[in-house]
């Protein structure tokens, strides 16, 4: 008797066997590690909707940063939440602002061990909290905002960020940064675009994570979760306008939009494993209703598999440390 003659269960044998044919792996520089800094702290604060993920103090932040780098993670990437804000979000400009000091002092910390990228956005600095600046009918402006982008980005270039990465959803904001960067002698700093972001209920921790002043939603710039077509224009938009990377965000529930722009980017892809995403494999777990270490490592391979070059996640420097001892 020699039925059946494929047995796909030969090479699942023994780990060493599916070790020698998997398809995907994961590695410490594959995750970028998003990190929150805020001003005037003086101990991290929890934050309680994303168990075991702080808002950094300033000095907080540059231990994480030491770890990161040890770890040799594939990045670390910045957001700031300041102490004022106002209607044109100018503490995301101030060179002196929470931000862009941050990224000085990191910078400082870890040379060139870690590349340092930095959201490039404006509601974490504006007081209603939209991600660009209003008109007078209380919509989001995407020509005005798009000029305060290009002046971010160059101060953020300026405190030495290795990598910008716009996620506001304007349309054209690649292109013109590139131009700021450019002006200002940065030719040598990419692009990370956030290209395809969708308007996900999945953001509900991160707006914990920024104290967001956000009332209302982002519907009118961030993308709508119906449509799969369109994420493609985007990224070839922001190809166009001069993306170095390109992003597809968030991750785990959008893996067939991170397929489809894997097959047609010429750059790197990235994948925003996002707070909401981080949040529901914390409570499941909490409740003893997953394997924890199990789920998280699944998630992050799922989101390789689909076509990501590389993912930000909260479980980046955790995520490493497991790999590092297997
Ligand atoms: C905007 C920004 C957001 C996230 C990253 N950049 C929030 C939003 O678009 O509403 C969300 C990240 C996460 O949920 O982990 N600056």
């Amino acid at each position: 008797m020699t039925f059946p003659h494929s047995r796909p269960r030969r090479l699942r044998r023994t780990p060493a066997l599916r070790r020698l044919v998997a398809e995907t792996r994961l590695h410490p520089a594959d995750f970028i590690l998003p990190v929150f800094v805020r001003e005037g702290l003086t101990e991290p604060a929890p934050i309680t909707s994303m168990p075991g993920v702080v808002q950094h103090t300033e000095k907080s932040l540059l231990s994480t940063a030491e770890e990161a780098s040890q770890l040799g993670l594939g990045g670390i990437m910045l957001f700031g939440i300041p102490a004022q804000r106002d209607p044109h979000g100018s503490a995301g400009l101030d060179p002196e602002g929470i931000l862009n000091r941050s990224i000085r002092a990191v910078k400082e910390q870890v040379g060139e061990s870690l590349p340092v990228m930095s959201d490039l956005c404006l509601d974490e600095f504006t007081d209603h909290g939209h991600c660009g600046v209003l008109n007078p009918a209380g919509e989001v402006d995407n020509d005005a905002t798009l000029e305060i982008y290009g002046q971010m980005g160059a101060a953020q270039a300026q405190a030495g960020a290795d990598v910008v990465a716009p996620s506001g959803m304007m349309d054209g904001q690649v292109a013109v940064i590139r131009e700021a960067l450019d002006a200002a002698g940065h030719h040598h700093v990419p692009i990370l675009a956030y290209a395809a972001k969708y308007a996900s209920g999945f953001y509900g921790p991160f707006r914990e994570a920024v104290d967001s002043q956000l009332t209302g939603d982002r519907r009118q710039y961030q993308m709508d979760p119906a449509n799969r077509t369109e994420a493609l224009r985007e990224v070839e938009l922001d190809l166009a306008e001069g993306a170095d990377m390109v992003m597809v965000k968030p991750a785990s529930a959008y893996l067939d939009i991170l397929s489809d722009v894997a097959g047609i980017s010429d750059v790197p892809v990235s994948a925003y494993q996002v707070s909401g995403e981080y949040a529901m494999i914390e409570a499941a777990a909490a409740k003893g209703w997953i394997d924890r270490r199990m789920v998280v490592l699944e998630s992050l391979m799922a989101i390789r598999r689909a076509g990501a070059t590389n993912v930000l996640t909260y479980y980046a420097a955790e995520a490493a440390r497991w790999l590092q001892k297997d």
